[in-house]
């Protein structure tokens, strides 16, 4: 993030407009009870999102819509398709709202995060993460045999191996990816030869087949500047393109050519070939991709609105200069840059306590809170975040419209 008064000035009007009512009385609905309100589908019970028990995790339902549709209309523009990744939400209800827009299916990161979005009515899903236990391919491979739209990511031969012995077993024929590493070395088979006679092998094996390629460049994600990110995604993804093109030369299925993200969402469709962009953070925004600037706007990447927020309250007002609310470490966790107070100016935040947010004052803060006040910030990086809630709000103007259960949270195997 850059430093400057006026960046940081930026980034406060494009975190939103101040909260306009903060009652000093506010209930503290618990989760429970807001499910119990929401139990029949729609809010029995009139509650603003300052009522909240503390901490609450909230979407912004005007923002959240306006960003599925941003993504959707870009895409058919582009003449790209999008398969969201909901690593970010981990929510059927959110999964459900970008395949309504057209998206082409979901990727998950984790069999389990399949699974849970399988159980919700999703049923094209993309698993972009190797399973390499016989636990792990074991569980892939009945997801496979319930869920004919469900697709595994594999990166090396002894494992495409592993998962069709798996198949075989099950008595399907499970469809796979190859995962090409894009050159940071974190998953993936090297571009060219390497990828090809992988392809090839799944093309062969008895309980697999092959459906193409994907290539996700995590470190262009949040490159500084929009025309340094663009030259560099697409000098990396030339590659890319020469090792989808060999598979297809070589008389393979190469019907999908899936990568990218939401700093590259309007620059993959210049790489030759791909075919779908797994964006994931533009649902939310989040502190970390605000800071790497847009196409439009080099300061603040505002080309999705910050629809995620944490609603905390404040718990201790008597000290100069600072106060301390109760949502640190363990409802923002500690990734930087710190959240961003929403809608207020001359204040920062810091989330490194386990159980407490500290708010510090400059010199010119826009208010001072009193304990039992409540604040909105918006989050560091977004999908560690929603994982740490059970639930979230939908929220729209102030008052919640719905409770979305954050199925997937925890399913991190
Ligand atoms: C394989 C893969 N694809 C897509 C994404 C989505 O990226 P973003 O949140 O930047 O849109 C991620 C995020 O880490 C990922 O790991």
């Amino acid at each position: 993030m850059k430093n400057s008064s006026i960046s940081r000035r930026r980034f406060l009007q494009a975190s939103g407009a101040a909260a306009i009512w903060i009652p000093t009385s506010a209930r503290g609905y618990t989760s429970q009870e807001m499910r119990d309100f929401y139990a029949n589908g729609e809010m029995s019970v009139n509650v603003s999102k300052w009522e909240l028990d503390t901490p609450a995790l909230c979407v912004d339902l005007d923002l959240l819509e306006g960003n599925l549709d941003k993504m959707a209309s870009t895409m058919s523009t582009n003449g790209i398709a999008s398969r969201p990744h909901a690593k970010t939400h981990k929510c059927p209800t959110i999964a459900h709202m970008q395949m309504d827009r057209g998206s082409v299916g979901i990727c998950t990161a984790k069999v389990s995060e399949a699974e849970a979005m399988f159980l919700s009515g999703i049923d094209q899903i993309l698993n972009t993460t190797g399973n390499v236990t016989p636990t792990k391919i074991n569980r892939a491979m009945n997801l496979a045999q319930q869920c004919p739209g469900f697709i595994q990511a594999t990166d090396s031969q002894p494992n495409a191996r592993l998962l069709s012995e798996a198949a075989v077993a099950k008595g399907i024929i499970a469809d796979v990816v190859v995962d090409v590493d894009p050159g940071i070395r974190r998953t993936g088979t090297p571009f060219g030869q390497s990828a090809l006679q992988l392809a090839q092998l799944v093309d062969q094996l008895p309980g697999l087949r092959f459906r193409g390629m994907l290539c996700y460049d995590a470190a262009a994600q949040h490159v500084v500047g929009f025309q340094t990110r663009k030259a560099q995604t697409l000098e990396r993804m030339v590659q890319a393109t020469d090792t989808f093109n060999l598979m297809n030369a070589s008389g393979l299925n190469t019907e999908i050519f899936s990568g990218g993200g939401t700093g590259t969402y309007n620059i993959d469709h210049d790489t030759v070939g791909m075919t779908d962009v797994q964006v994931g953070s533009y649902v939310f925004m989040d502190a970390q991709y605000m800071s790497i600037g847009g196409e439009q706007d080099a300061e603040v990447y505002s080309d999705f609105a910050t629809s995620l927020t944490v609603m905390t309250t404040v718990l201790n007002d008597q000290y100069e200069g600072r106060a301390t609310s109760d949502a640190g470490a363990k409802a923002c966790t500690i990734n930087q840059p710190w959240p961003i107070i929403k809608g207020e100016s001359g204040m920062t935040y810091r989330s490194g306590s386990d159980e407490f947010g500290t708010i510090l004052y400059g010199d010119d803060p826009s208010r001072n809170y009193k304990v039992g006040e409540k604040l909105e910030v918006i989050v560091s990086h977004c999908d560690p975040v929603v994982n740490l809630y059970d639930q979230m709000y939908a929220i729209r103007g102030d008052v919640v419209e719905a409770v979305w259960p954050i199925s997937a949270r925890g399913m991190s195997a």
